[in-house]
């Protein structure tokens, strides 16, 4: 049986995020000048680190994942309100069941479940050697784009919180990079305010069905960029340019050129690290990408964790927050 997805709740099925009501009385309120700008200082202050320094912050080592202390749940916490994400280390031989119990105290109960995930809610990230999965980038070993984890979810499915879990790593590359989505959001706000105006129409981003040999085995899905969810800041976002349909809108396409020139900005507030055996990184769903990779050539068969295969990830989705049941 696949792991609750409270989506089927009655209760989720009106969004209640996607128009501009749900911004009234937060920082997201593009008519509220102030709320924004005492966010935008705490925010940008958290982010004034250097990039080593915030690799550096963002790390907690984990003693136990089956069991964390107080404190180090805590420092998990304090880094995902702050930065939207934290980095974990935790013993190398660390299995699916200490990773998902590890979720669970981190407050990461309802699972997001789609293609290619497994019984137990954990997706194994490796180089597909057949099925279903070889025909998707991530189980390949190219290189992946900006994006955000269920950018083609239905407005009341969105993925609040993902994990991702090294249980080991490619040979060389798999690089992996995240930008926190409020600090896109301050990009986009003050170089125009009807950038993130535009970006939260509901009808701004549609990804169209996916087909599977003719058949639908995922609806299309249109939606904002930029939403509010029970008062933070939500973003579903795709750098892919193909099998993506934009709405035709002069400032769309100005707010998404403002959006690229962020994600590529060099001096922009990138965490930007390798993950190791043990590592991984728990968060509010924030932009990330990978850089392409290669295992050993003699790496056989890359499933299940006790082969001696090559890069192994190990990935839950939730449509909650980190801390979001405590
Ligand atoms: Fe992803």
């Amino acid at each position: 049986m696949k792991p609750s997805n409270h989506a089927q709740s009655p209760a989720l099925q009106r969004p209640d995020h996607a128009s501009a009501a749900a911004s009234a009385g937060t920082p997201f309120d593009l008519g509220e000048g102030r709320a924004y700008e005492n966010w935008r200082s705490e925010k940008l202050n958290f982010f004034s680190l250097s990039p080593e320094a915030l690799a550096k912050t963002l790390m907690v080592p984990v003693a136990d994942p089956a069991s964390p202390r107080p404190d180090e749940k805590g420092a998990i916490f304090e880094r995902c309100d702050a930065f939207n994400m934290a980095i974990y280390a935790t013993s190398p031989d660390t299995e699916k069941q200490d990773v998902l119990a590890l979720a669970r105290h981190l407050g990461l109960q309802r699972f997001d479940t789609p293609l290619c995930t497994g019984e137990d809610g954990l997706t194994e990230i490796t180089v597909a050697d057949g099925g279903r999965e070889e025909f998707y980038i991530p189980y390949t070993d190219k290189p992946l784009s900006w994006h955000t984890d269920g950018y083609y979810n239905k407005p009341d499915e969105q993925v609040r919180g993902f994990l991702l879990h090294c249980r080991r790593p490619a040979r060389e590359g798999g690089l992996s990079e995240l930008l926190d989505p409020d600090v896109v959001y301050i990009r986009l706000r003050d170089e125009n305010p009807d950038f993130i105006r535009v970006l939260m129409e509901d009808d701004v981003l549609t990804i169209p069905a996916n087909m599977e040999n003719g058949v639908v085995v995922r609806d299309a899905a249109t939606g904002p960029v930029f939403s509010v969810i029970a008062g933070k800041l939500h973003m579903r976002y795709t750098d892919r340019k193909r099998h993506i349909e934009w709405k035709d809108d002069a400032t769309v396409l100005a707010a998404r050129q403002k959006l690229t020139a962020v994600l590529n900005d060099a001096e922009e507030c990138i965490v930007r690290f390798r993950l190791e055996p043990g590592q991984g990184v728990v968060c509010n769903n924030v932009l990330h990408r990978r850089t392409g990779f290669s295992n050993d050539p003699d790496a056989g068969s890359n499933s299940g964790e006790n082969s001696g295969g090559g890069r192994l990830l190990y990935r839950a989705r939730f449509l909650d927050r980190v801390g979001a049941h405590q």
